[in-house]
């Protein structure tokens, strides 16, 4: 079974209290997702792997570690994982990006894909799929699914919020991809919305309600 990592810094923990509130304009709520997204990167590549580099210091020269950033590809669902791949992305510049689109079926709630666009050499590489919500999980599934196509080295999953039903759902489908998160919180509507949530993350990323 996975393992699903709570990022419960107080810092991010403050940043995502401020999100959920209502009246957080579409600026304070992209700028605060993009301050997490830093946050969480830092938790997320928390075990990469590190190699030795040769460093001429003023003094002398030593063997530093340094990642190797070009292995890592972060894999955004839109249109919602733009918000998150910004701030992943200044934290770890030299990282691939790739994107799939999905998305959700209004009636059935399931994914269907429209595009689908990943950097080459995959099985290569250390794969983070970020969207902010873990709601039906049906997305995430889907993505990771396709993703295993391509055999890439690891795959985790980095989420702003959660929700039981995702959380089991991903844990069933992909028990072998960590999820990475600030909260889970309590439960999924019949809308597919997560309560008490922080309502459409995409609509609040882009300012389309
Ligand atoms: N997607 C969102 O943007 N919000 C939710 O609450 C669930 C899915």
């Amino acid at each position: 079974m996975s393992t699903v990592h709570l990022i419960d810094h107080p810092l991010v923990q403050h940043k995502l209290t401020l999100m959920r509130r209502k009246d957080a304009s579409t600026n304070t709520f992209r700028r605060l997702l993009n301050e997490l997204a830093m946050l969480m990167a830092y938790e997320v590549t928390r075990d990469m792997p590190l190699q030795d580099v040769e460093v001429e210091t003023p003094l002398e020269t030593m063997t530093g570690k340094a990642i190797d950033g070009k292995k890592l590809v972060f894999v955004s669902i839109l249109r919602a994982g733009t918000g998150i791949l910004d701030g992943m992305l200044s934290i770890v510049p030299g990282a691939r990006v790739g994107h799939i689109g999905l998305y959700r079926d209004p009636k059935t709630l399931t994914a269907v894909e429209y595009y689908f666009k990943m950097p080459s050499e995959m099985h290569e590489r250390d794969v983070v799929v970020v969207d902010p919500m873990l709601a039906t999980g049906n997305s995430a599934i889907a993505a990771i699914d396709r993703l295993k196509e391509m055999s890439p080295k690891s795959i985790k999953f980095a989420c702003l919020l959660g929700c039981p039903e995702g959380v089991k759902a991903m844990q069933e489908a992909h028990p072998d991809v960590d999820i990475y998160t600030a909260a889970v919180d309590r439960e999924l509507n019949s809308h597919g919305y997560i309560l008490p949530g922080l309502g459409d993350a995409g609509d609040r990323i882009f300012g389309t309600k």
